[in-house]
């Protein structure tokens, strides 16, 4: 077998995609806890009966981009389109990386970035986070001026840590960096910050975003890239084309106008996942840290024994102690005001208190 494939293949152990078992409390992917409402998902359905099944979709879905710009209050053209953030990061990958140039990031971190930089044949730059999760800012710029990487691969807020970079940070990682600057922002809808605003002075600056946490469509597979109209004018030569089907890309429309109700969940996982940090830290046996996104990263003394646990009682969580720095840690994304409630509960009877 290892005959038929690169080495940059054979070597990588392939995504752990999470156990999706139906459970209780399923709080170990970060998805939202909402689905669509029964009767908007009537009528969207009805509006894709009407439509086409036969023939593409409209090449690059402009209505699609031309709402994102109204969102955003950017242009179309600062738009680029994804089956999920996922396959973005390999367009942004295979289309900058030649063989052996590096990508700075910063584990732990998402577990894909290190396996799509290794796969498209770059060699990672990695320059860790410090203990209690203090991003490594003086680190990076170090780093930048140093090796000058073809590409800074940042997560704010960062996956399993929900720590952020400040703006003034990223402004000054683009003016020192001569390559891109990529911000995977899967979670910037929890945070009170964004990297939006940089757009306008920094050029080399790429955000990335997702429909599969605030918009509730992990199911669907929508991302999308946001960056200098040039830049992503390169990346559309290497994108698939039709890549967003069309029914992806009518409910991405249809959602796109309930602000009011995006903004509504989007409070609500705020107020659970702060809810959950002060009773976590109330358990004297477990640390957990503030988080700008829509999960917490905790440390326990015995992360295996409480994961299985948590498991025997229906609570699914992830298991993120393999990441770089993270032995007996878990991560708990914050769900249903009712699944939190059990997965507290549960916590409390594991630790007898
Ligand atoms: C940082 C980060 N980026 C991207 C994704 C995946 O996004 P998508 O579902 O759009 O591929 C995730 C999913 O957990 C994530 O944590």
């Amino acid at each position: 077998m290892h005959r038929y494939f690169k080495n940059s293949v054979i070597k990588q152990p392939g995504y752990g995609a999470p156990p999706q078992e139906a459970m209780i409390a399923k709080l170990n992917q970060n998805e939202s806890p909402f689905d669509l409402p029964a009767a908007l998902k009537q009528d969207i359905l009805g509006r894709a009966a009407a439509l086409p099944w036969n023939r593409y979709p409209v090449h690059e879905s402009p209505s699609l981009k031309t709402e994102l710009a109204r969102w955003h209050n950017l242009s179309p053209d600062q738009f680029l389109l994804g089956n999920g953030s996922n396959q973005l990061l390999q367009t942004i990958l295979s289309g900058c990386i030649e063989p052996g140039e590096q990508v700075l990031c910063c584990p732990p971190t998402f577990s894909l970035f290190e396996m799509y930089i290794e796969l498209y044949g770059g060699e990672p730059l990695l320059i860790p986070y410090l203990p209690a999760n203090t991003a490594p800012e003086e680190q990076i710029v170090q780093a930048i001026q140093a090796r000058q990487p073809k590409i800074v691969l940042l997560c704010s807020p960062n996956n399993p840590t929900g720590s952020e970079f400040s703006p003034s940070f990223v402004e000054k990682v683009c003016h020192d960096a001569s390559g891109l600057v990529v911000v995977d922002e899967a979670y910037a809808e929890f945070s009170e910050q964004t990297f939006v605003p940089l757009l306008q002075s920094c050029k080399n600056l790429v955000l990335s975003r997702t429909f599969s946490k605030a918009f509730s469509m992990a199911g669907l597979r929508l991302g999308y890239l946001m960056a200098d109209a040039e830049v992503l004018a390169q990346w559309r030569k290497v994108n698939l084309p039709y890549n967003v089907n069309l029914f992806t890309e009518l409910v991405g429309i249809t959602l796109l106008a309930q602000r009011d109700v995006i903004r509504k969940q989007v409070d609500y996982i705020i107020c659970q996942r702060n809810w959950m940090l002060a009773q976590l830290n109330a358990i004297p046996e477990i640390k957990a840290y503030p988080s700008a996104a829509n999960f917490l990263l905790f440390s326990c003394p015995d992360s295996k024994a409480l994961f299985s646990f948590l498991k025997g009682r229906g609570i699914l969580v992830r298991d993120v102690s393999s990441y770089y720095g993270l032995g007996n840690h878990l991560r708990v994304n914050a769900g249903h005001e009712g699944e939190n409630q059990l997965f507290i509960n549960a916590l409390l009877e594991f630790y007898q208190r």
